[in-house]
């Protein structure tokens, strides 16, 4: 019985991830790959469309992919590659841009957000072709789940439409994915603006857990995090969110429940249950960082890695993409 296979990608568009895409994904990740044939993908060709010259992609590339490493994702058990490294992604890309409206193109909301942010002529083309690129990422793997956040949702349902459409066109040849958003999953807010999702692209990285970051560091900001006014640790996240963020970390990290926090810091200030989220967050994050600087140590070792993977998802993608050329006739 073979398992249901997932998709999922993440961009190397930072040098360090965050403790949100620590709790909501890549912890997420690391479980399902037990329970599905799981394709993971640093997709490097869509941080094209936004990340061109800054830095060295390459580096980012595997710093991303060690830190997924090293943070659970066992290359034995699950499917790590680079985008670039698998040429049918950009193939079947092209081909589902032939298939794709520009209308339905130009309503994608993140295309619409993103080219309205420096204006439509400052814009590439990449940017509006990107879902497409996605689309082929999903399709070339038959994965019928991608677990994604709410953001991505229009991008994979874009994706079923496609799929449907050729499928009608040409004959059988995509499954159709399914988005899979996972509702109980932890949602991490910005330790300075307690209303806002801690986010890479934050403008201030004061709020920001960085995954890499020295414990030292990430303590300062656990300790400067804005809390709310009032003394009490009472989850609320209306009325105190600054304090509701931090109980939600240590509830996630700690494995225990909010009940149990608000009992223990009964009377107690703030300066407790900061000190006891920085005590937990450093638990979590020391032994993913010096992981991820021991695999960031032997690059040759990493690229065998991440060739391993590239050499498992040519051949299936490769496959289908044959398969999509003989329905198509060339
Ligand atoms: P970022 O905003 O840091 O660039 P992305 O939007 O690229 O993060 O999200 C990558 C993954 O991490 C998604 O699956 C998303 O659901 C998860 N994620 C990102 N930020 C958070 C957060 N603050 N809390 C929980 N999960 C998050
Ligand atoms: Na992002």
């Amino acid at each position: 019985e073979p398992k249901p296979v997932i998709f999922s990608g993440m961009q190397p568009s930072s040098d360090s991830l965050q403790l949100g895409n620590y709790i909501g994904a890549l912890t997420q990740w690391t479980k399902m790959q037990e329970d599905y044939d799981a394709i993971y993908c640093v997709v490097n060709l869509h941080a094209l469309t936004s990340a061109q010259g800054e830095g060295d992609l390459a580096e980012r590339t595997r710093r991303t992919a060690a830190q997924y490493i090293a943070g659970g994702i066992d290359p034995e058990k699950s499917t790590l590659f680079v985008q670039s490294h698998v040429p049918a992604h950009t193939e079947l890309a092209w081909v589902l841009n032939t298939i794709t409206g520009f209308g339905e193109a130009s309503r994608m909301t993140q295309f619409k957000d993103k080219s309205q942010k420096g204006g439509i002529d400052a814009a590439n083309v990449g940017l509006f072709t990107y879902p497409m690129l996605m689309a082929a990422d999903i399709l070339l793997y038959d994965a019928a789940f991608v677990p994604v956040g709410e953001d991505q949702r229009q991008h994979v349902e874009l994706t079923r439409d496609l799929a449907t459409r050729f499928n009608s066109r040409f004959g059988k040849t995509f499954v159709l994915p399914q988005a899979q958003i996972p509702k109980t999953v932890a949602k991490i807010y910005d330790l300075q603006n307690p209303t806002a999702k801690m986010s890479k692209s934050a403008e201030s990285e004061a709020g920001l857990i960085k995954v890499l970051d020295p414990a030292n560091v990430t303590k300062k900001k656990i300790m400067r995090a804005v809390t709310d006014d009032g003394a009490e640790i009472r989850f609320d996240r209306e009325a105190k969110p600054g304090v509701s963020n931090l109980m939600t970390i240590l509830s996630v990290l700690g494995e225990r429940t909010l009940d149990s926090i608000e009992a223990e810091f009964e009377g107690k200030g703030y300066g407790h249950l900061k000190q006891a989220v920085a005590e937990v967050v450093d638990e979590t994050l020391t032994p993913v960082r010096e992981r991820t600087e021991e695999l960031m140590a032997d690059p040759a070792e990493l690229d065998r890695l991440l060739a391993r993977g590239a050499d498992r998802a040519n051949e299936i993608a490769q496959r289908k993409l044959a398969e999509v050329y003989d329905a198509l006739g060339i």
